[in-house]
């Protein structure tokens, strides 16, 4: 099974970024985690900054990967072609956030993905990205 993490902006700050909020671990650390833990799964990890670079990536993998986990971060909140690309391609989609984005500013509870996706996890830290992979196994 063929995965693809898909991380946007700012998420390459995660370790030194409000920690309060975001936790201490830097990703490509908890993506090494990650692959360990789930050896069976084909796991690729790729982040931006950039909405186009995101939405390229979408392209490239939404036709051949059994999956993409996908958090947009701060372009949940606002992106039409991030959720256009993600109803355009054929491979399920899983959306998710290390915070509850429910229960900060309310700007945070509009998500341009969330129509377009299987399914949504969120609140559960760098964990809601084990739990988005586990509900592939199933
Ligand atoms: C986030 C929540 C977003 O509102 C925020 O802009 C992020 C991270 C999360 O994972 O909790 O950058 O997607």
């Amino acid at each position: 099974m063929k995965l693809q993490i898909i991380n946007g902006p700012n998420l390459n700050l995660l370790g030194t970024r409000e920690k309060n909020i975001y936790g201490n671990q830097n990703f490509n650390e908890y993506f090494k985690n990650l692959k360990s833990n789930f050896k069976s799964i084909d796991l690729h990890y790729f982040q931006s900054n950039i909405e186009g670079e995101l939405i390229d990536k979408i392209q490239q993998v939404g036709f051949d990967f059994d999956g993409i986990i996908i958090n947009a971060a701060a372009y949940t909140h606002t992106s039409v072609g991030i959720g256009d690309a993600i109803r355009s391609i054929s491979s399920p989609v899983i959306e998710v956030h290390i915070s509850n984005t429910y229960s900060r500013e309310e700007y945070r509870h509009k998500s341009f993905l969330s129509a377009h996706v299987k399914g949504i996890i969120l609140g559960f830290g760098l964990k809601s990205y084990d739990l988005a992979i586990s509900s592939f196994l199933d």
